[in-house]
């Protein structure tokens, strides 16, 4: 009794396993291709250019005159949070910022907040 139980358990546990292996993978991979993406427009100096403030873990010639971007998981537990952040809710603007918002003035597209977003939420 207990050794059937056992070995539907495992059949189980493999057949998950064999479902789910290749939906992961690919996500996985759009997920690398959004962050690259998002990388681009951050380091572009056209686009994002959030070099010019902060200092982010590859980039070069970073400016100081927002805080670095890292531990972003931490910082932000909620990820939309760090979307509004980016895009310029009022709500959490702090006064007399330098830090443009991006979204609501239009800087950036929602597509490339999004990108971005994935990118800074991996540092
Ligand atoms: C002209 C300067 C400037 C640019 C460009 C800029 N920022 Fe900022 N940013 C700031 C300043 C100053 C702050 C700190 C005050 C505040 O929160 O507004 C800040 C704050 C932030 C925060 C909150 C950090 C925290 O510790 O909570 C995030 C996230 C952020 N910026 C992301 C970005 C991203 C992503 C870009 C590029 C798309 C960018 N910033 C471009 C100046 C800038």
């Amino acid at each position: 009794m207990k050794n059937k139980l056992i070995h539907a358990l495992a059949a189980t546990a493999v057949a998950t396993t064999m479902m789910a292996a290749p939906a992961s993978s690919s996500a996985g991979e759009v997920n690398a291709k959004v962050v690259a993406e998002g990388k681009k427009l951050a380091f572009s100096r056209s686009q994002g250019n959030c070099l010019a403030c902060h200092m982010i873990k590859g980039g070069t010639l970073p400016g100081n005159i927002g805080p670095a971007l890292i531990a972003m998981k931490l910082r932000y537990p909620d990820k939309q949070k760090l979307r509004d952040k980016i895009w310029g809710t009022p709500e959490l603007e702090v006064k007399y910022t330098m830090m443009p918002p991006f979204g609501r003035h239009a800087i950036l597209s929602e597509e490339q907040i999004d990108k971005i977003v994935e990118y800074i939420y991996t540092l």
